[in-house]
């Protein structure tokens, strides 16, 4: 796995990384520290949230406390067929891709602590689910997630899954959609962050780019601070369109084309 501080417990983790929710673990505090995530994150959500995401989370009934994944699940596989898969921290690549190639969503079971409201580097429940989970139930953004799935066992086989994870961080992490009512953020790294929400829409500093597959490839990001660019996307529709091409020339282009570049975690909160 090559990262040794990872904090969940992986000892009773299956083959595929999954694991027992255990949801009647969760503690009184546990539910209401998550309960006080949610509500920080609902003042800005509808200033800040694509509509996509505001129509999803509306129908699932999650400002309660630490939502029952297995009650989740029902209603997604019902609505695009995709379902929640507990899992115990981040996981290696090929079970990660392995999970979203078949439309399941891997969920960190653990919550973050008091002390780490404001920032946490690994993604807890809070992140995955609040984050993630709601554009599940978008149907475009659900077969793309499918699609990259696939992609990424491929890009694996290629050996491009760096420049493949770099799409998924300005996209699904970090992405930002034009709307009817200005940019909106789509990426969960953003819908779950108390401070970078309002600061990927409001704040001049960070460049905004249109969205552009071989640019976001080549662009090295940090994982450690708020986001010097954002890519904005139209739709999912055109995150679709774009990202349908067989991306095998486009790896091996890059690669003759690109200075040897600094090794980059592939993924995070
Ligand atoms: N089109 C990509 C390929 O050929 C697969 C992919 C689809 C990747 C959607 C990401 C998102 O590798
Ligand atoms: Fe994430």
């Amino acid at each position: 796995m090559g990262k040794p501080q990872l904090r969940g417990d992986y000892s009773r983790a299956g083959s595929d990384y999954s694991v027992e929710q255990d949801w009647g673990r969760y503690t009184a505090e546990e539910h209401a520290l998550y309960r006080r995530l949610y509500e920080r994150q609902a003042k800005l959500v509808p200033q800040y949230a694509c509509p996509e995401w505001i129509g999803a989370i509306a129908t699932l009934d999650a400002a309660g406390g630490i939502p029952q994944f297995d009650v989740v699940s029902v209603l997604l596989r019902q609505s695009t067929g995709w379902e929640i898969v507990a899992v115990p921290g981040l996981i290696p690549d090929d079970a990660f891709f392995g999970h979203l190639a078949n439309r399941r969503f891997p969920v960190t079971v653990w919550l973050r602590k008091p002390e780490e409201f404001d920032y946490i580097v690994e993604p807890d429940v809070f992140h995955d689910f609040f984050g993630h989970v709601p554009l599940l139930f978008d149907p475009v953004y659900a077969d793309h997630l499918h699609e990259y799935g696939k992609g990424g066992l491929k890009a694996m086989r290629l050996d491009a899954v760096k420049m493949l994870a770099r799409l998924y961080w300005y996209t699904i992490e970090f992405g930002l959609m034009n709307t009817p009512y200005g940019v909106r953020a789509y990426g969960a790294g953003l819908l779950s962050s108390g401070g970078e929400l309002a600061y990927c829409v409001d704040d001049p500093r960070p460049q905004r780019l249109p969205f552009d597959l071989e640019r976001i490839m080549r662009t090295d990001y940090q994982i450690d601070r708020y986001q010097d660019r954002y890519f904005v996307i139209d739709s999912f529709d055109q995150l679709m369109r774009g990202t349908a091409p067989d991306f095998t020339p486009i790896y091996a282009h890059i690669k003759s084309s690109a200075p040897p570049a600094a090794t980059t975690p592939t993924r995070g909160a």
